[in-house]
């Protein structure tokens, strides 16, 4: 059997494979285009794909042979899934092994820009540090703040935990409330709207999938609902956040800033966003760390060996959708 990876990655996946099928290793941008996938794919069993891989509905019926496509990220946005299940081919992703990673990240973000550290080490580096200063680089407090959390799912809940331990009063909303229990555990309060939440916060942190519904969730209405001193971080997908409209809400001083993993046509950034104040912006690297991409590598990989040894679905538990029996 043929497995096309699309590009290296660490860890031990691609030898998993290798030990079973015959499997070709891209190059980094190799399979970054429909029209490239399109001429290759008919003669692979599986794919193993980045997020940079656009699995499109032309892809997937390209793929004649195609049974599975394994997205080696949690998210799958770049899949076309509804054409997949409509042709019968199964989806996994890599979900678990990185919410640690990932929510590390989102709070580091947070405490990055709460504290000004980016503009304090820019300035110390530009030699401009001339001691110890009763005004230098006035951040805000976490504790007590209210952290609100759009997207409840692993990495919401792993980053609510992170916000506790700070002393962060956690508030949340995502399509359906936390069992009782759950509220309990995580110490999180249900708001029931999204406008409600964003008015809330002092924080506001994105946790949610990119669907239709959440595209532009942070909208040039939902940031003029921002307290003035709030901050927005965001490491779940750009197209949540309306990036012009944040960089003009940043640029006129209308929030107290930004944390950004994630960008709206990455890999580009919109340039207002690099000039606007209090902003700190990294390159999609939640996730990376040695250990979560080691074990995103083994996950991906299990998920197209179940299926091609014959596996049923249920015993693969990174399909995005199941089909019925
Ligand atoms: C994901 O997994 O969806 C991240 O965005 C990349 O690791």
């Amino acid at each position: 059997m043929r497995v096309l990876v699309t590009e290296p990655q660490p860890g031990k996946g691609i030898d998993l494979l290798k030990a079973r099928y015959d499997v070709t290793v891209g190059q980094r941008g190799d399979y970054d285009s429909e029209e490239r996938l399109k001429e290759v794919i008919g003669s692979y069993d599986a794919l193993l794909s980045c997020l940079s891989t656009p699995v499109t509905g032309e892809v997937l019926r390209a793929g004649e042979k195609l049974r599975i496509v394994s997205n080696y990220a949690v998210g799958y946005n770049n899949i076309d899934v509804e054409t997949a299940k409509e042709l019968g081919i199964l989806v996994s992703n890599t979900p678990d092994v990185l919410t640690e990673a990932t929510a590390d990240c989102a709070f580091t973000l947070l405490l990055s820009v709460a504290r000004r550290m980016r503009e304090a080490e820019d300035s110390l580096r530009a030699g401009e540090f001339d001691g110890w200063h009763p005004f230098g680089f006035l951040g805000t407090e976490v504790s007590g703040k209210n952290c609100g959390i759009l997207g409840m799912g692993r990495i919401g809940r792993a980053f609510a935990r992170r916000a506790r331990g700070f002393g962060m009063k956690v508030l949340y909303h995502d399509t359906a409330q936390l069992s009782e229990a759950d509220e309990k555990k995580y110490g999180a309060t249900w708001v029931d709207s999204v406008d409600d939440l964003v008015s809330r916060s002092d924080f506001l942190s994105l946790h949610c999938p990119l669907t239709p519904e959440t595209r532009h969730a942070i909208n040039r209405e939902r940031l003029a609902m921002m307290k003035p001193e709030a901050i927005l971080i965001n490491t779940a997908r750009g197209p949540v956040v309306d990036e012009a409209a944040l960089a003009e809400a940043l640029h006129e001083k209308r929030i107290g800033g930004a944390g950004l993993d994630v960008f709206e046509k990455e890999p580009k950034v919109h340039p207002d966003l690099l000039t606007a104040p209090n902003c700190v912006l990294l390159p999609h690297i939640a996730s990376a760390t040695r250990e979560t991409r080691a074990r995103m590598s083994a996950l991906a990989a299990s998920s197209i060996i179940s299926h091609l040894e014959g596996k049923p679905d249920d015993a693969i538990p990174t399909l995005v959708y199941r089909r019925e029996s």
